[in-house]
């Protein structure tokens, strides 16, 4: 695979650099969530159908669906032992948990919400955990060892990676492939409850939902100023163009 965009381990390093936590713990964090969002891929592309992931064909149709569920496997827990190497526990205790919660929202998803009819709570319920959770683990890791800071940067975690899904929902609808390099249009196929399947919001509505998200999380951390100076950085340089590229591609 290619390496992506990497929004999650540039959250993690513009909050790490700027309240100065230790480059290494950046690192292996970085590296590890990256890895652990990978994985999730790999299974993601079996369950949707995906044909096209960062521009090439997905691993699955190239080396077999028994090949990806494997290698996805192997990723997530080579991403823990990475972690685990340099942590002294507080780190990869996090990592499980939240990638337990991708897990479990990827389920409910899967199991509990697809045909039913779709439901504004529970589309950002399965967003905030499926795709906030690695968002909340990388900037809190960036965080360091400060407590309040932690919780402060693990929630805005949380709210951009939301912000990010509910965007995502709607670029399935109605990007282009040549612009995302992804297989779209599985989440209305699949019949799955998604910002762009819920009909109770438009989408102008769904699109100021995830501006207010962004203020929040930027609001979460606005009592330190040097994390607020990487928070700018990461908004304007990193998730800012990719939002921007996947709204001014849906017609927003
Ligand atoms: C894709 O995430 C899956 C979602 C959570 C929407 P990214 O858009 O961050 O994927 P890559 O890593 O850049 O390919
Ligand atoms: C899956 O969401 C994101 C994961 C947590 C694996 P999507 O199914 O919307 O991701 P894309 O659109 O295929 O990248
Ligand atoms: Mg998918
Ligand atoms: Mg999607």
């Amino acid at each position: 695979m290619s390496s992506g965009k990497m929004l999650r381990s540039r959250l993690c390093y513009r909050l790490g650099t700027a309240v100065r936590t230790p480059y290494k713990s950046l690192l292996y964090a970085s590296a590890s969530v990256e890895m652990i969002h990978a994985a999730s891929l790999l299974h993601d592309d079996v369950i949707d159908g995906g044909h096209l992931r960062r521009s090439v064909p997905t691993f699955w149709t190239q080396y077999g669906i028994p090949g990806a569920i494997l290698v996805g496997d192997l990723m997530l827990f080579k991403a823990l032992d990475l972690m685990s190497d340099v942590d002294d526990g507080r780190l990869t205790r996090a990592l499980i948990k939240l990638t337990g919660e991708v897990c479990d929202a990827e389920s409910e998803q899967e199991l509990f919400l697809r045909g039913k009819k779709p439901d504004w709570d529970n589309c950002v319920s399965i967003a905030r955990r499926k795709t906030g959770a690695l968002f909340a683990f990388a900037a809190f890791a960036g965080a360091g060892d400060d407590e309040y800071l932690q919780k402060a940067m693990l929630e805005a975690g949380y709210l951009v990676g939301t912000a990010y899904q509910l965007a995502d929902d709607i670029l399935d609808a109605t990007g282009t492939v040549e612009i995302s390099g992804k297989t779209l249009g599985s989440d209305e196929a699949r019949k799955k409850t998604t910002a762009a399947t819920v009909q109770t919001r438009s989408r102008e509505d769904a699109l100021a939902y995830v501006d207010n998200l962004l203020a929040d999380a930027a609001g979460c951390i606005a009592k330190w100023p040097s994390a607020v100076e990487g928070w700018d950085v990461f908004e304007r340089e990193d998730m800012r163009p990719a939002l921007d590229r996947i709204l001014q591609h849906t017609g927003a």
